[in-house]
């Protein structure tokens, strides 16, 4: 099982490293950046994991030799909070992995996740290599985030880890939309109207709580590892065979026969893109579950998700476009 990580010397490239380093399903593990990914890989090869750890920089092929082989690439790579920059870096390297390993299951974590999973859609259409169901977006920040508050709103945070809340749109602000009418631990009934917006406000904007908290020196970075490592080690244990690990991620709902269509139908939507619970499988996404029971507020919810939706899709296909590959 070798897993790549491109980006891996940044703020999430290096904590997600130790992560995956320390998941022992994992053998082979390559790290890219354009800088510093030789430290990095020698630091964590020391750990006493069984996967083996090179680092690689741009210079002789060093994408392309980390890429050879690869299983699962998670791409943290990019400049927080710069999505035009962001969209460049991630059309190069969705390139890359096109040539190299076009069969590999590819976690994009780069923002804005709603554009820049399309960018890497475009790239692997205009190269012939594209298949709906490796190619993900990675919310899971967004779903670690509502066990947290949810838990805390429960009065007992070691809930945290049992809380399961489904979160489904898109990446961004109004596009996350958590359906607290679904979680593994119900609300109290008697919480108020505004305690519950104050909830999806803070699951839908929590980036920012990090941002001004850090003043000026980034966004989530250790949280967004966690995530991170937690989505490709469920897609790692799903392609070793696993059975029914269901995940939201940002999929293309080009498949029919993995169910898009019957969820686009159910959105009342053209949109090609969503972040729904996934069934991951040997090959990827297995099944695109539906949104199943959800309340008005909900329903309003993802209403209101589709219009940016629809524009930040727009802008990653039509980057691609307007790029020379
Ligand atoms: N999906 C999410 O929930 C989520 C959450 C937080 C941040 N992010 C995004 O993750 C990205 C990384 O954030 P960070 O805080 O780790 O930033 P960072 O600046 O600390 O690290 C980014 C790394 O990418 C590297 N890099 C830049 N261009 C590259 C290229 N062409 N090839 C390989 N590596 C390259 C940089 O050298 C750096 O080491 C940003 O786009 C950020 O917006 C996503």
């Amino acid at each position: 099982m070798k897993a790549v990580v491109l980006g891996a010397a940044g703020g999430i490239g290096q904590p997600l490293s130790l992560l995956l380093k320390a998941n022992p399903a994992v053998t082979e593990l390559a790290l890219y950046d354009i800088v510093n990914a030789p430290g990095v890989a020698v630091d964590l090869s020391h750990i006493a994991t069984p996967a083996k750890v090179e680092g690689y920089l741009p210079p002789d092929d060093g994408l392309e030799k980390a890429l050879t082989g690869a299983n699962v690439i998670v791409i943290p790579a990019g400049i927080p909070r710069k999505p035009g920059i962001n969209a460049g870096i991630v059309r190069d390297l969705a390139k890359a992995i096109a040539t190299t390993a076009p069969k590999a299951f590819v976690l994009v974590i780069s923002n804005p996740v709603n554009s820049t999973v399309p960018i890497v859609v475009e790239v692997f259409k205009k190269k012939g290599v594209f298949d709906p169901k490796r190619i993900f977006g990675v919310t899971t920040l967004d779903v670690v985030r509502a066990s947290t508050f949810v838990s805390e709103i429960l009065g007992d945070r070691s809930l945290s880890l049992s809380v399961s809340v489904p979160v489904v749109g898109g990446h961004s602000g109004v596009t996350i939309v958590p359906l607290l009418s679904q979680s593994s631990h119900p609300l109290p009934s008697s919480l108020d109207a505004s305690t519950i917006d104050g909830l999806i406000n803070r699951i839908q904007f929590g980036g920012d709580e990090v941002v001004k908290a850090k003043d000026g020196a980034g966004s989530a970075t250790l949280s967004m590892a966690y995530a991170g490592a937690e989505f490709a080690g469920k897609v790692i244990r799903a392609i070793k065979g696993e059975k029914g690990i269901i995940a939201p991620t940002f999929v293309n709902l080009a498949s029919d026969k993995t169910g898009g269509d019957a969820l686009k139908k159910e959105l009342g939507t053209e949109l090609e893109y969503f972040s729904a619970p996934v069934e991951l499988g040997i090959n990827g996404v297995a099944k695109i579950n539906g949104l199943g029971k959800i309340n008005s507020a909900e329903k309003a919810l993802v209403q209101a998700a589709l219009p940016e939706l629809a524009i930040n899709i727009e802008k990653g296909v039509a980057f691609v476009e307007a790029s020379k590959l």
